[in-house]
């Protein structure tokens, strides 16, 4: 390898180097992480259990912050008693065997029931409040405790997570976004330990279904006192060409020992295929460095490395998502076997911001095809799943999306994972407020403490990923009006900077004007629904962004807020590009609390898609769009608020696509040859009246047939996205349309009228899944008429559960239906479709289960389905 290396700090640092690499052939040596999402008692408390609050443990929680804050305001662990080390749930004598049983991720509140006491339909009515208390038992031999760091990794609690172990508190960390690490090593002891850890929400804490639990992974890592500090690597490649790629690594060495330790770290870079397989042998490697890491002390040493012919990242389909791992390996000078090995996935590519091209990814214009998603898993609540999570952007991607902005809170860092091997691009936002609320509990209660810990613990968490692109430190702020507010701006973009100067930072703005001060500090000009203007007659204020900002890189890190509840329709239809809905006339029926599938339709703030894409297209430098949102979320259940969930959504709660799926994938996916009609066509009530028919295709022109007789051929104008034929009077039988691109035959499609609803079928998503008590199936229910077509307005209540032979072996974790009035729970085996649909999510009923299960659909006076998931 031609690697070469940067001497940086040789005096302070204490580094020597030497160029034979050791071997690194045991890739796992030295370190272990061990999940704990197994085994835990929990219990949850609507009224405070143990006199515990903040402001009892906060001076004991900010030191798992130290690393993150800068030298001077590190916080010493106060002396004395902590609190709560008196409290019966810490102490290995309490009996928790009236507890509930669980294993993580695990959200609390997602069983409900609905209607939950003090929470708002913002916060999904769904009792995510009060104490929850989760305890587990931890056995640890007697080496790992004298000789190993034991680490707590939490991916995620929510929230104001507190830990103790064997009855002493260990420390904890308030933001339930954040991923956390405390250190568990003075607490341990040989054999049985008791971890228990203390959670806390209070009621009106978030806008949005917050969920409520230990709702990510959480991880013990043993390792030598000698290691690889949390998330210490960061790998940069600053040059790139065809025929190589600089790698710079730094990569911090922390020494929890009680003597300074010389030690060599090697590090080796291997290729990663699509299925994450590790090229059999190192296509580069770093040259070896020797460092003396000072007792109680930490170290970053900087080396560099050739990349011969690298294989950039990129988003699809132009790009391909490679990727390539670099393992590092820290071994003691007189040992070949390593005390830690600690493995960095990452991408090579380059990234720029054109003012007027727009994002360029390795040159190459990434035009933002992007949803915002909240983290919640619809029926799963927030409890992280890997297929559920993987599944959403399946669908996003067969959508045509390629940009992803996690609105508004760090994600779990397994979505990042998926953002890079599918080729995501990603907002990675932190932030929905700064120290003036939006919500009597949330974020600014904290924020003055912890901000500064919280961003560079994200940074630090997620900088090697490719696919993150921009860093969003903020959400319409309330305070984006204010001087005060421009300064802390300016206050955390520096922070941003000093702890990754590579890419560009921002925040989403709905009210800061084109001249604040706010949006001068601004790296990028995100503008949420300024993009194309605030409500259906105003137009896109980017324009006076770009004439103030000249030099910045403009987007719409917000669009759209379409509002919709799938297939209903309600009549008349507006005959508006875009407008605000309120009542029959203007496609929101009050009552049923339903919205208009016609995708017309919107608050006050909000725009039809169609409308979106017009004011981007007039405006050729805004660099894309972050839809609001691609799947509904829980809470926020705008305009209705005595619903459940959201109708934001371009899919529904459900995973069921709404019409307008469609329409971004005509326009996301030009090459994709497909058209769509909406509504269905089985309207026995509408006989001889004016029903229209709108189609979306990636088409620039077609015909369309009521009952065989054309309706008229019609072309895209400049600016339209939506072909529509207002005056469609309706009779039973079929619509159908055929588009057209170029005057060639290019896509068709059509509905018929259904007749009585006679069956249930049955389907599944995937028809092998693994038996680990993780996988899902996801099974869909349609109710349909004796000849299969779905009854489009259907509404029987269907049971669904694991029948035969395969019984025991499976189960359904949860029902839905996209209805967001539907306060049935989500567990309940038996859920009413939903204009013809119901969901049933299922998986094996723990861990190491094969064989076939049979998943069952009845509904009284219908003929059941079945459909059969291999566990394997
Ligand atoms: C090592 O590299 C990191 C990341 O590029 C950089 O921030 C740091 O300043 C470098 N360290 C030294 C001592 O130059
Ligand atoms: C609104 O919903 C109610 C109750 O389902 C229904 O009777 C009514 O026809 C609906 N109105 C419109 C305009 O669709
Ligand atoms: C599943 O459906 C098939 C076809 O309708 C039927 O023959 C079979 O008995 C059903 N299986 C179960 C376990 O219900």
């Amino acid at each position: 390898m031609d690697g070469n290396f940067r001497l940086l700090g040789l005096l302070t640092l204490g580094l020597l180097l030497f160029l034979s690499p050791l071997d690194v052939a045991a890739a796992s040596a030295g370190r272990e992480r061990l999940s704990l999402n197994a085994g835990w008692k929990f219990s949850r408390f609507t009224s405070n259990p143990d006199q515990l609050s903040y402001s009892t443990l906060k001076a004991w929680m900010l030191p798992a912050a130290n690393d993150f804050v800068i030298r001077g305001k590190q916080q010493q662990r106060p002396s004395g008693t902590p609190p709560g080390n008196n409290v019966n749930y810490v102490q290995a004598s309490f009996s928790d065997s009236a507890w509930e049983s669980v294993n993580l991720p695990h959200d609390w509140a997602i069983k409900g029931p609905f209607n939950a006491p003090g929470v708002s339909g913002g916060m999904g009515r769904l009792p995510s409040n009060g104490v929850g208390w989760y305890r587990r038992k931890l056995t640890l031999d007697d080496a790992d405790v004298k000789a190993k760091s034991l680490f707590l990794d939490v991916d995620g609690a929510m929230s104001y997570a507190a830990v103790w172990l064997n009855g002493n508190l260990v420390g904890g960390w308030p933001f339930g976004y954040a991923s956390f690490r405390l250190d568990l090593t003075p607490y341990a002891k040989a054999g049985e330990n008791i971890l228990a850890i203390r959670l806390d929400n209070a009621v009106e804490n978030s806008r949005w279904y917050p969920g409520a639990g230990i709702y990510r992974n959480i991880w013990l890592v043993k390792v030598d006192p000698v290691h690889v500090r949390q998330y210490g690597t960061w790998i940069t490649t600053p040059t790139i060409s065809a025929q190589s790629a600089t790698a710079n690594l730094a990569v911090t060495v922390e020494n929890k020992g009680t003597a300074s330790k010389e030690v060599s770290i090697v590090t080796r870079i291997y290729a990663l295929d699509a299925a994450g397989q590790r090229s059999p042998d190192a296509v580069a490697t770093f040259p070896t460095a020797k460092a003396t890491i000072a007792a109680a002390g930490f170290q970053t040493v900087n080396t560099s490395a050739t990349i011969p012919n690298p294989q950039l990242w990129g988003p699809p389909p132009a790009q391909k998502p490679n990727m390539y791992v670099a393992v590092t390996a820290i071994s003691a000078s007189d040992t070949e076997s390593p005390l830690d090995t600690y493995e960095t996935p990452f991408g090579i590519r380059s990234i720029a911001y054109d003012p007027d091209k727009g994002l360029l990814i390795n040159n190459q214009k990434v035009y933002a095809q992007g949803t915002c998603n909240h983290h919640d898993l619809g029926s799963l609540g927030s409890a992280f799943n890997t297929r559920a999570a993987q599944r959403q952007l399946e669908m996003l991607k067969e959508m045509g999306t390629n940009a992803l902005r996690t609105s508004h809170n760090p994600p779990a860092p397994e979505l990042l994972a998926m953002a890079d091997s599918m080729g995501f691009i990603v907002m990675d936002e932190i932030f929905d407020c700064w120290a003036n609320r939006k919500t009597t509990n949330d974020f600014h209660l904290i924020f003055a403490d912890w901000h500064e810990a919280d961003l560079r613990s994200f940074v630090r968490r997620d900088r090697n990923h490719p696919s993150v692109v921009v860093w969003s430190y903020g959400n319409e702020i309330p305070d984006q009006g204010s001087a005060a507010g421009a300064t802390t701006a300016q206050e955390l973009e520096d922070i941003l900077k000093s702890e990754d100067p590579t890419r560009l930072g921002t925040t989403g703005m709905n009210s800061a004007s084109a001249g604040s001060a706010f949006a001068s500090v601004m790296d990028i000009i995100s503008l949420n629904y300024q993009g194309e203007g605030i409500g259906p007659s105003a137009s896109s204020a980017a324009p006076s962004f770009k004439k103030s900002h000249p030099n910045k890189m403009i987007w719409s890190s917000e669009s759209a807020s379409t509002l919709s509840s799938r297939g209903t329709y309600i009549f008349p239809v507006s005959s508006a590009l875009s407008t605000t809905v309120g009542g029959a006339t203007a496609g929101g029926n009050n009552s049923a609390l339903y919205v208009s599938a016609y995708d017309l339709y919107a608050p006050s703030w909000g725009s039809s898609p169609d409308k979106v894409f017009s004011q981007q297209d007039r405006n050729g430098f805004i660099a894309g769009e972050f839809v609001w949102t691609g799947f509904d979320y829980l809470g926020e259940p705008t305009p209705y608020d005595k619903s459940r969930s959201s109708y934001f959504g371009i899919i529904d709660l459900a995973g069921f696509k709404k019409d307008r799926f469609y329409l971004y994938q005509s326009r996301w996916r030009p090459d994709l040859k497909m058209a769509h009609i909406l509504p269905h066509w089985t309207w026995p009530d509408r006989v001889g009246q004016v029903t229209p028919v709108h189609v979306f295709t990636s088409g620039d022109e077609a015909e369309l047939f009521v009952n065989g007789k054309s309706a008229g051929r019609k072309k895209k104008a400049q600016y339209t996205y939506r072909l529509r034929w207002d005056d469609v009077v309706y009779a039973p039988g079929e619509v159908r349309v055929v588009a057209y691109k170029g005057g060639v035959e290019w896509a068709t499609d059509s509905k018929k009228t259904a007749g009585e609803a006679a069956g249930l079928k049955v389907t599944v998503d995937r028809a092998t899944i693994r038996g680990d008590g993780s996988d899902l199936a996801f099974v869909t229910v349609a109710v349909v008429d004796k000849d299969g077509e779905v009854v489009p307005r259907a509404a029987n209540a269907v049971t669904i559960g694991v029948v035969g032979k395969g019984e025991d072996l499976g189960e359904v974790v949860s029902t839905d239906n996209g209805d967001p009035t539907d306060m049935t729970v989500f567990q309940s085996r038996t859920r009413k479709a939903f204009n013809g649909l119901a969901l049933a999510v299922i998986r094996a009923s723990g861990e190491g289960k094969k064989g076939e299960v049979v998943v069952e659909a009845t509904a009284q006076g219908l003929k059941g389905g079945n459909v059969s998931i291999l566990l394997a």
